[in-house]
């Protein structure tokens, strides 16, 4: 059995179907036909959601969910460009806790963001635990500083024999450097990983396939953005997506599911502080042809 129907008494053969889909939708005698299994749909919804009389169904989609959009609900473009660019990375949180209401409503975001192939393959673990924070803040900065050892230990001997491009030279100091700074502000008693912000996301997902990096920051960045409009304030945390992915024990800490690797991380919480200007940055390096 086909997975889409279309209901031929509310049909009014517009054929929209047939141009967004031409995978699972054929015209036969003029009529619009459809046959849609897993070799050509890729469970997109496009067939119902363009659908002018209601006439198509969705067998494996649950038809609950496609719900009437009403164009009045749209936000001005000046509002939006506005709101984009008064986001900053938020590193200062308030002792307060997110309700569980708004962060079911966030990770419900999260299956709305687009995906490579329609994989929909985006998992989150969601850390709120102060104790679990702690312990994986721990095991990323002693990553770190031993990372730094390391490169110091690397550096010294490739400099001593004369080796190393400038670049290479440079990196190895720069990990030395961060390892140094991380450990240090440990010792200081602050959280340089996390910033002691209510709540962790690690947007992870199967190593297999291709666009898992692109489907988690365009899945964080969407959840992020929405949480602007709550109230909540976010900062991509790069340096633990590294160390999950790098360190053995960070990963086995995170127990993700087998052969899945960490692609974007944040943290999320109510801002401490309020920024009340907007930021310089350079002009964007464009081509147009
Ligand atoms: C991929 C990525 C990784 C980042 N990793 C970290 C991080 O580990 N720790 C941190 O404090 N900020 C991190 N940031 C935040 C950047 O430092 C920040 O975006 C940048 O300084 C610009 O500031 P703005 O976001 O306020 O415009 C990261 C940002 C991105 C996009």
């Amino acid at each position: 059995m086909s997975w889409v129907s279309i209901d031929y008494d509310k049909c009014n053969n517009c054929r929209k179907c047939l141009e967004v889909c031409r995978r699972c939708f054929f015209l036969e005698d003029e009529t619009v036909v459809v046959r849609a299994d897993e070799n050509c749909c890729s469970l997109c919804g496009h067939c119902v959601s363009i659908c002018s009389s209601g006439a198509i169904e969705h067998h494996m989609m649950d038809m609950n969910n496609f719900i009437d959009i009403s164009r009045d609900k749209l936000i001005t473009p000046d509002d939006f460009f506005e709101f984009l660019r008064q986001r900053r990375s938020h590193r200062h949180f308030k002792e307060q806790g997110i309700p569980k209401e708004d962060m079911d409503r966030l990770i419900d975001i999260v299956r709305y963001s687009p995906t490579g192939s329609n994989s929909q393959s985006v998992e989150v673990v969601v850390i709120q635990d102060v104790k679990k924070m702690e312990k994986l803040s721990n095991l990323a900065v002693d990553f770190m500083a031993d990372d730094g050892e390391e490169s110091a230990r690397r550096l010294q001997e490739l400099k001593s024999e004369g080796k190393g491009t400038p670049e290479e030279l440079a990196v190895m100091e720069m990990i030395e450097r961060y390892g140094e700074i991380m450990k240090q502000s440990r010792e200081m008693g602050n959280d340089p990983v996390f910033y002691r912000a209510p709540a962790v996301m690690v947007f992870h997902s199967s190593k297999e396939g291709r666009s898992q990096k692109d489907n988690c920051v365009i899945a964080s960045t969407t959840m992020g953005l929405l949480a602007r409009t709550i109230g909540l304030e976010y900062t991509y945390i790069g340096i633990f997506e590294a160390a999950a992915n790098e360190s053995p024990r960070v990963m086995e800490e995170l127990n993700l599911p087998k052969g899945h690797g960490v692609y974007s991380v944040i943290v999320l919480g109510y801002p401490k502080f309020k920024f009340l200007r907007t930021v310089d940055r350079k002009p964007t390096a464009v081509r147009w042809e």
